[in-house]
C-alpha cells in the first residue's frame, strides 16, 4: 500500500479531502483506526471536521482536548481523540483507550505519535504538513494505509 498525496490550497481542500475518506471508510464495518498529526496550526482539526461531516454526524466537531476524547454519533461513530496534553501513556489506560479500539467506529487520534506504544497495528495515518513554498495556505496532506483504489471514482 502506498502512501498517497493529496494538495490542499485551503480550509475547504482540506475538509473535502477528510469528507472524501469519511465516505470510503464508512463502508468497512469494525473498528478503523485514523492517526492524524502535524504541526500546531496545520489544520488536523479542520480535516477533524470533514470526517464529521463525511460520517454524517450533525453536530460540530469541536476539539476535544481537555477531554482527550469526544464521541459523535453518525453514518458511523466516530471516537475523536486529541492526546496533546496526555503526560503519561498510562493516563489512557484510566480511558479506558483499548475497548475504544474495538468498537464498531472510526477512532480518529490527533497527535498519535505522542502514543506509538498504544496504537493498534492496522491505522491509517494522515500527516498534514506545510510547504511554504507552495503559499501560506498550502498543506499537503498524505495518506498511508489505503488502497489508492479506494480513492478513484
Ligand atoms: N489548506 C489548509 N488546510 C487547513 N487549514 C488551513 C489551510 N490553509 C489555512 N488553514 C488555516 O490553518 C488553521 C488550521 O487550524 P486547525 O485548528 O485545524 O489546526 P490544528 O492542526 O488542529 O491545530 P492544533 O495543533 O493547535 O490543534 C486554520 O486557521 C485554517 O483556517
Ligand atoms: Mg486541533
Amino acid at each position: 500500500m502506498s502512501k498517497i498525496v493529496f494538495d490542499s490550497f485551503c480550509d475547504k481542500d482540506t475538509f473535502d479531502i477528510a469528507y472524501r475518506l469519511a465516505n470510503i471508510l464508512k463502508k468497512r464495518s469494525g473498528p478503523v483506526a485514523v492517526c492524524l498529526d502535524g504541526d500546531l496550526g496545520v489544520g488536523k482539526t479542520v480535516f477533524a471536521k470533514g470526517i464529521g461531516a463525511g460520517l454524517n454526524i450533525k453536530r460540530d466537531i469541536v476539539s476535544p482536548t481537555f477531554n482527550i476524547v469526544k464521541t459523535y454519533e453518525g453514518d458511523k461513530r466516530l471516537h475523536h481523540f486529541d492526546v496533546y496534553r496526555i503526560s503519561d501513556i498510562s493516563e489512557l489506560d484510566e480511558i479506558g483507550f483499548d475497548e475504544f479500539l474495538f468498537d464498531d467506529a472510526v477512532i480518529l487520534i490527533e497527535w498519535s505519535t505522542l502514543i506509538e506504544e498504544a496504537l493498534p497495528k492496522d491505522v491509517i495515518r494522515v500527516v498534514i504538513s506545510k510547504n511554504l513554498e507552495k503559499g501560506f495556505d498550502y498543506r499537503e496532506v498524505a495518506v498511508e494505509g489505503m488502497d489508492d483504489e479506494d480513492f478513484r471514482n
